[in-house]
């Protein structure tokens, strides 16, 4: 627990790795493989993960309830495609009913009536909570997702539960100003909570999209409707039982499970909800902003997909540079919106840089989640095993030279190789398109302005990774870059306190620290006449 402790703010995949070591396990009964072909005929027989599915219905005014059709759909274990439970499928008249709840929350319930730090106890409470369940938690995120489960574990709950620690202190420091005007008036502004915020996250990360989400929506003062993912429905439904029990009143906050063009688009298109949040593809954006505009014009925040450049300097510290890279991409089974997923690297490092990455890949362990010292379990879902397994055909047949990789990895289940491309040129597919898999592409590069130009050439704006020892290099680069994110010498630090959104087609607003918190608040301008000026 210690170890866990350790970690809990900031950089993620290096420190897992020094954390595999330490990390017990407890209750997973998992121990280690020496090679990758053991490791893979192991696929053939899961680990028990070391959990109970409990909670399958709907969240709906503080009660877990079923669909109001009374249907259910199945959630999958990505390590065999088969059922882990059968879940409560929201529609329409559900999203209605979880919205109804919410409203009345807002505009009578006790929720924005309680002074701020009420607030900001009930959520540090929560904390508390999914502090103390880490590993059941874990265990649920890591079988429904695939992910493993030390990295659950050690890495996300611990920034979930800093992500409302930092949220509950901000409950009571939210307020307006008192402003000069030009006239007999005291001027003040009013922040107040936007009312009922409609919340729909993806299923790369369902924890720490939720914890985004829902801790400034709340910190704040709104209630919420928050749609998950239909692949990674489970682990939501456990930590808002745990909100209720620290204390949280019902109707605040809502959870409906169930798919994107049904209950996703009932939320978005939703005349009562009042502000949306919305985290997935670019694709799925457009809709939902579509949506949002021609219902109630309710403003919306978008954090979409990457293609983000991560670009190792001729004088890199290539070793460094290489782990970097790999964490970078390889991070989550490659499934990060702002994966370093066009690795561009000096000419006169690259080849030795090539040979190093491709040794790392190899080296990478891929195998069951609940296993210990495992970096990689299986993609999500079929769809997304299909589609990473099209785009390296496509880079195989575009001329890309394939240095590792590029095949499923056994025969059970989605997970599949590490693989690494170089030779990478910027109008394949594979740099151009978000593969949202475990697929690096390594691109030669020669000069700085060269690569300011290449790495800006694109539609997405995410983030951009640095890697270099020079000053003027690093503050040139940060300028240039047109990302959300710049990160020099680091990669996927993602402390609760640092913005994250996206420029261009990755997004609108920002999420995480101060400035998530406007997100959530409207100002309003009161202005008072007063009757003696002498007193101005
Ligand atoms: P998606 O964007 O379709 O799904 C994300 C969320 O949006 C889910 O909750 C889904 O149910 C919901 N949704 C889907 N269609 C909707 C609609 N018409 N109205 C309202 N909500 C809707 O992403 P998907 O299909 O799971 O993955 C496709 C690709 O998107 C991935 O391969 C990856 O490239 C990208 N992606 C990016 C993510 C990011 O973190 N930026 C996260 C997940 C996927
Ligand atoms: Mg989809």
């Amino acid at each position: 627990m210690a170890a866990r402790r350790m970690i809990s703010s900031s950089y993620a995949p290096t420190l897992l790795r020094s954390l595999g070591t330490y990390y017990s396990g407890r209750g997973t009964g998992i121990s280690k493989f020496s090679t990758a072909a053991a490791a893979a005929a192991a696929l053939e027989e899961p680990i028990t993960p070391p959990v109970k599915v409990e909670l399958t219905k709907l969240l709906i005014n503080g009660q877990f309830v079923d669909a109001a059709s009374g249907k259910t759909f199945p959630t999958l274990d990505p390590r065999t495609g088969q059922l882990i439970a059968n879940v409560a499928e929201g529609d329409i008249e559900d999203v209605n009913r979880a919205v109804s709840a919410a409203r009345k929350a807002f505009d009578e319930g006790p929720w924005p009536r309680m002074t701020a730090y009420q607030r900001s106890k009930i959520l540090l409470r929560f904390a508390d909570l999914v502090e103390k369940h880490t590993d059941e938690i874990a265990a649920l995120e890591a079988w429904d997702n695939g992910k493993p489960y030390e990295q659950a574990a050690s890495v996300e709950i611990p920034l979930f539960v800093r992500l409302f620690r930092y949220y509950a202190g901000w409950a009571d420091k939210i307020h307006g100003l008192t402003l000069q005007a030009d006239g007999p008036h005291h001027v003040q502004t009013l922040h107040e909570p936007i009312g009922v915020a409609g919340q729909i996250i993806p299923w790369n990360f369902p924890l720490l999209m939720y914890s985004w989400k829902v801790g400034p929506a709340l910190a704040c003062g709104n209630t919420v409707v928050l749609k998950t993912a239909e692949q990674t429905p489970l682990s939501a439904l456990y930590v808002s039982k745990l909100f209720h029990e620290a204390g949280l009143p019902p109707g605040v906050l809502n959870i409906v499970s169930g798919f994107g063009p049904s209950a996703g688009a009932a939320l978005a298109s939703h005349m009562d909800v009042d502000k949306l949040a919305f985290t997935g593809s670019t694709n799925t954006g457009q809709i939902v902003l579509g949506l949002a505009a021609r219902s109630n014009l309710k403003p919306v925040t978008l954090e979409l997909g990457g293609k983000s450049p991560f670009i190792v300097c001729e004088d890199a510290n290539v070793d460094e540079a290489v782990d970097l890279a790999h964490d970078a991409l390889f991070f989550n089974q490659g499934q990060c919106c702002c994966a370093g997923s066009r690795t561009f690297v000096h000419e006169r490092v690259y080849d030795e840089f090539v040979e190093k990455a491709k040794a790392r890949a190899l080296k990478r362990v891929v195998g069951d989640p609940f296993r210990k010292g495992v970096e990689q379990g299986p993609q999500v879902d079929s769809e997304q095993f299909d589609k990473i397994l099209k785009y390296i055909r496509s880079g195989v047949d575009g001329g890309a030279t394939l240095e590792t990789g590029g095949q499923r990895f056994g025969s059970n289940g989605y997970y599949i190789q590490p693989t690494v491309f170089s030779n990478v040129q910027d109008d394949m597919l594979i740099a151009t398109d978000e593969i949202f898999g475990p697929v690096q592409t390594i691109l030669k590069f020669k000069d700085i302005n060269e690569v300011i130009r290449r790495a800006n050439a694109t539609h997405f704006g995410l983030a951009a990774g640095v890697f270099t020892q020079n000053l003027d290099t690093a503050n040139t680069l940060t300028r240039a870059l047109k990302a959300g994110t710049v990160w020099i010498n680091c990669f996927d630090v993602f402390d609760a306190a640092i913005p994250f959104g996206g420029y261009k087609m990755s997004g609108h607003g920002r999420e995480k620290g101060i400035y998530s918190l406007n997100n959530y608040l409207q100002v309003k301008a009161v202005v008072t006449h007063l009757k003696n000026p002498a007193w101005l």
